[in-house]
C-alpha cells in the first residue's frame, strides 16, 4: 500500500488487460493504481503505462523482475492459460495477491502448483470469472436460495454469445491456451453450475475442479474421443 491504495501490477498486457483490467483498475483509482507493466513485447506494456500507468510507473518484459518490487502488492495475470501458472506461483514465493484470468490453468497439475503456492503464502488468490458477478446469475441464484424453485434436483444452462466463437487473439491457439476455444469458453459456465457460497471472490477450489474438469476433455480429445459441449 501506498498513500492508501494498492499496488497493482499487469503481466500481460493484450487483449483483455486492455480490454476489461486496465479500464476497471483505472475506475477504482481511490482504490489502487497501476504502478508496473509487464509484456513480453515491450510496446504493448509501454503503450499501457502511458495510458492506465500511475507517475513513475515501471515497464517490464520479465516477470521475475517485475516481482522483485517490494512495493507492489497484488498481480493481475493476464497471459496465455499455459503461462498462468508459473506467473502465479512465482508471484505467491515473491509475497503478492493473485487475480488471475481464467480458466486458471491449461493443466491440473499445473492449477495444483498454483493451489500449493496460494495456501504457502497466505495470501489472497481469485480467478476471472466474472459471470458470477452479472446481475442475472445473481438473481437466479437469489431465487435459488430463497426456495422459490423447490429442492433442485437437476439444472441445465444454456448460453449464447452473440459476437460469434472467438476466432482471433491466443483463443483457437491450442499450444497456448490449452483446449482451444470451445474449452475457454465452456469453462465459465462449468463454473456457473458449481458455485454455492457467498464469498465475493470466486474461490480458487471452484476454479480448480474447473480446470480438472476441462483438463479430462482435453485429454479425452486427444486420444480422439469425440466431444460434444
Ligand atoms: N474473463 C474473460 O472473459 C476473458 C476474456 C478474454 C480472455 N481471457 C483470458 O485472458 C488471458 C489472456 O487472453 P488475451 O485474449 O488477453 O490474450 P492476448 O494474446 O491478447 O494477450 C496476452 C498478452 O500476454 C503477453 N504474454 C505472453 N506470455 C507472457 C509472459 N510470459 N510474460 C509477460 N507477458 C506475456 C502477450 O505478449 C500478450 O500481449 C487468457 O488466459 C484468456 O483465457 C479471459
Amino acid at each position: 500500500m501506498k498513500n492508501g491504495k494498492l499496488q497493482v501490477a499487469v503481466v500481460g498486457c493484450g487483449g483483455i488487460a486492455n480490454q476489461k483490467h486496465f479500464p476497471a483498475l483505472t475506475n477504482q483509482a481511490d482504490k489502487c493504481e497501476i504502478t508496473a507493466f509487464c509484456d513480453i513485447i515491450e510496446e504493448r506494456a509501454r503503450k499501457a503505462a502511458e495510458k492506465y500507468g500511475a507517475e513513475g510507473a515501471k515497464v517490464y518484459t520479465d516477470y521475475q523482475e517485475l516481482l522483485k518490487d517490494e512495493s507492489i502488492d497484488v498481480v493481475h495475470v493476464c497471459t496465455p492459460n499455459v503461462a498462468h501458472c508459473p506467473i502465479t506461483v512465482a508471484a505467491f514465493e515473491a509475497g503478492k495477491h493473485v487475480m488471475c484470468e481464467k480458466p486458471m490453468a491449461a493443466t491440473t497439475e499445473d492449477a495444483q502448483k498454483m493451489m500449493d503456492a496460494w495456501k504457502k503464502s497466505g495470501k489472497k488468490f481469485t480467478i476471472g470469472y466474472q459471470n458470477r458477478f452479472r446481475t442475472d446469475a445473481q438473481a437466479l441464484k437469489r431465487i435459488c436460495e430463497e426456495g422459490k424453485l423447490g429442492d433442485i434436483y437437476f439444472a441445465k444452462a444454456h448460453a449464447v454469445r452473440r459476437r460469434a466463437v472467438p476466432t482471433w487473439g491466443v483463443f483457437p491457439d491450442k499450444s497456448k491456451q490449452g483446449g482451444g476455444s470451445p474449452a475457454d469458453k465452456e469453462c465459465k459456465q462449468w463454473l456457473e453450475a458449481i458455485i454455492e457460497d457467498k464469498e465475493p471472490l470466486v474461490k480458487p477450489e471452484q476454479a480448480f475442479v474447473v480446470t480438472q474438469i476441462l483438463d479430462t476433455i482435453y485429454k479425452a480429445a486427444a486420444e480422439g474421443h469425440e466431444i460434444a459441449l
